[in-house]
């Protein structure tokens, strides 16, 4: 007898054919959402330096990349919208001309049901403080905030979109919201709630890209402290009570503990947004030598899923379909 061990666990990882077999986490572009950013004063493809591959698009720019993207298989998309016109009341949120409205008219008209569309639902683009809400004295004011929101959302459903994806983190936006799209008729607009969101160093790109960085201070009166896990179920059990179909978990990679927490105890599905610091690190690190792309792309997502996210919102996907990772 040459061996006294039974159990020997590397027989599954013998050969690529037995560890496909055996997987336990499986990734495929169905369950991914590819972001844009659509700019009223964009000329063309305004390349967002800190995001290599993502720019910043005017509305006709961006219908004739959707076109090419969806030959590509990217069908689920996210949308921001980015303006100069930022105010108090951040009317021009819920404007006829807001840019992310005039591109979900078009977007509908020209792809119909070809394509699936969700537009970010927040203030911050849209204020002249950059914050997610309205201010009022030294504060984001919670309540007034709401019906700007809920404005915004009827408006983006008006226009054509799937989901809406309320990102501001105001206490009760997503029950006001809620109201807003049934007593509108859209009872068949969801919502892709931001649900555990915190204020956190890896949206620094995004605010480049949606212009949209506080004029003073920070966000950490109304996005969640990292040093918080239960809290996360607090927010979930609130969105889910007012009404989100599904619920997000933001950033991704340093909150895979928060997916895992939800996903076993929450009964919706669980989204989770692969951010842009977290994007712009892994092009970083590529440029530099240190990793190869489509392995590390791949392994930050399947951890994203092994946590127990179903859906995952990532500027990645135009990459890994172009580059067939998947395959
Ligand atoms: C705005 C918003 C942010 C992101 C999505 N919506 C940034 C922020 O809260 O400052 C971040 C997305 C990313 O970093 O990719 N409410
Ligand atoms: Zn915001």
């Amino acid at each position: 007898m040459d061996s006294i061990l039974r159990r020997r666990p590397r027989r599954l990882r013998r050969n690529p054919l037995i560890r496909d077999l055996v997987a336990e986490t499986r990734l495929s572009a169905a369950q991914m959402i590819q972001p844009y950013f659509v700019g009223e004063d964009a000329t063309g493809r305004m390349p967002i330096p800190s995001m290599p591959g993502i720019n910043r698009e005017s509305v006709d720019q961006l219908v004739e990349t959707i076109a090419d993207d969806l030959t590509l298989g990217i069908k689920r998309i996210m949308l921001f919208g980015v303006t100069e016109r930022k105010s108090a009341r951040a009317e021009s949120a819920y404007a006829d001309d807001n840019p992310a409205v005039r591109a979900v008219e078009r977007l509908r008209r020209q792809f119909g049901s070809d394509l699936f569309i969700s537009a970010d639902v927040c203030l911050c683009a849209y204020t002249d403080s950059g914050h997610c809400g309205l201010i009022s004295g030294d504060d984001i004011d919670n309540d007034s905030s709401l019906g700007v929101l809920a404005k915004m959302a009827l408006r983006l459903a008006q226009a054509g979109v799937d989901w809406v994806g309320p990102s501001d983190m105001m206490d009760g936006r997503i029950g006001a919201i809620r109201d807003a799209l049934d007593q509108g008729g859209y009872k068949n607009t969801g919502i892709l709630a931001y649900t555990a969101k915190y204020a956190s160093s890896y949206y620094g790109p995004f605010r480049e890209a949606a212009e949209s960085a506080p004029q003073k201070g920070d966000r950490k009166s109304y996005q969640m402290d990292w040093r918080n896990r239960s809290e996360a179920r607090v927010e979930a059990l609130l969105d889910i009570e007012e009404g989100a179909d599904v619920i997000m978990v933001k950033p991704a990679l340093a909150y895979l503990d928060v997916i895992a927490d939800l996903a076993s105890s929450a009964d919706v599905p669980i989204a989770a947004y692969n951010v842009s610091g977290e994007y712009s690190a892994v092009k970083l690190l590529v440029r530099e030598g240190l990793a190869k792309e489509p392995d590390l792309v791949l392994e930050n997502l399947t951890a994203i899923r092994r946590a127990g996210a179903s859906i995952i919102l990532t500027y990645h996907l135009r990459d890994i379909l172009k580059g067939k990772w998947l395959a």
